[in-house]
């Protein structure tokens, strides 16, 4: 594997790398981002795989853990060559933000504001803009994202389409630890009692999936119920909450595929899941 922090190393090999996958990460690497190296390699037809490390300073919020963020970009180097990655973009800040960025991608407010939005103002605005310059970095024909981000995949959908991006966009399954806990690079903040406790977030999605799935349709009481028992067991949660799937709107009218989302503070980790119902 070929490690690039340069914009212009990468461009250099991008020409002669043929039809090129792609997964963008931040680092800290779990079984979920290698999930989706492994669907690169299987499930599409590239003859390059890259894959980048960034953190993406402009996606966090104010008094959210960019500083503290893990960064573990020897491993990950290790978990990415014995994956098969070819190469790696590594840009330090300066190379992806030599001068602040006053250039935007304003994803609509109606896909951007809500749930991860309405906690995170602005986050999908940044991912949006970083993904877009990583796609013009790397020119990626197809690109590779977790389900985990829902509303991330989502947007990122709605902004190659609306775009007309060259690039093809697959949204994997989530990788889950035995016990049904996303995998997910925050998980590493939990205490030993709090990782104990996390995978009551899955539990709860479940329930309302599989309720829904047995033909209840009273979300409401459902949402309500999941959102109750998690508070009793110490969770601050910000949402639960039954969505089309295709724009993450209310399901107002009957049909049409579903998705239950949640996002939760557990102490002082903020996790997300969600499950397609
Ligand atoms: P990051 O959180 O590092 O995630 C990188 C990719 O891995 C995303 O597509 C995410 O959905 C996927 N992923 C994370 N956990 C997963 C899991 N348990 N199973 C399957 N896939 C999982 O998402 C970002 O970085 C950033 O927003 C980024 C797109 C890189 C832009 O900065």
């Amino acid at each position: 594997m070929r490690i690039h922090t340069s914009i212009a190393s990468l461009r250099a090999v991008r020409i002669q790398a043929g039809r090129v996958a792609f997964a963008p990460t931040m680092g800290n690497l779990h079984d979920g981002h290698i999930s989706l190296v492994h669907a690169a390699r299987k499930h599409t037809d590239a003859d390059t795989i890259i894959t980048s490390i960034f953190v993406n300073r402009l996606q966090f919020g104010q008094g959210e853990d960019f500083d503290k963020y893990p960064r573990t970009f020897e491993a990950d180097c290790e978990r990415l060559a014995a994956a098969g990655v070819d190469h790696l973009f590594a840009p330090d800040e300066a190379e992806m933000y030599p001068q602040p960025q006053r250039y935007y991608v304003e994803p609509d407010p109606e896909h951007a504001s809500i749930l991860e939005g309405a906690f995170r103002p602005g986050h999908f605005r940044s991912v949006a803009t970083v993904v877009l310059k990583l796609f013009n970095i790397v020119w990626p024909d197809v690109a590779l994202f977790g389900k985990k981000d829902y509303q991330q995949v989502m947007v990122l959908k709605n902004m190659v389409r609306e775009l007309a991006l060259p690039t093809e966009v697959i949204a994997l399954d989530t990788v889950r630890a035995a016990d049904g806990l996303a995998q997910s690079s925050r998980n590493g903040y939990l205490s030993a009692d709090e990782r104990a406790e996390a995978p009551r977030l899955y539990r709860q999605l479940s329930a309302v999936a599989e309720a829904v799935r047995s033909g209840s349709r009273d979300f409401t009481r459902l949402e309500a119920a999941a959102l109750a028992e998690l508070e009793r067991h110490g969770w601050k949660p910000d949402y639960l909450t039954v969505r089309r799937r295709a724009d993450l709107q209310l399901p107002e009218r009957l049909g049409g595929s579903l998705v239950v989302l949640a996002a939760a503070r557990l102490g002082t980790t903020r996790l997300i899941d969600n499950i397609e119902i």
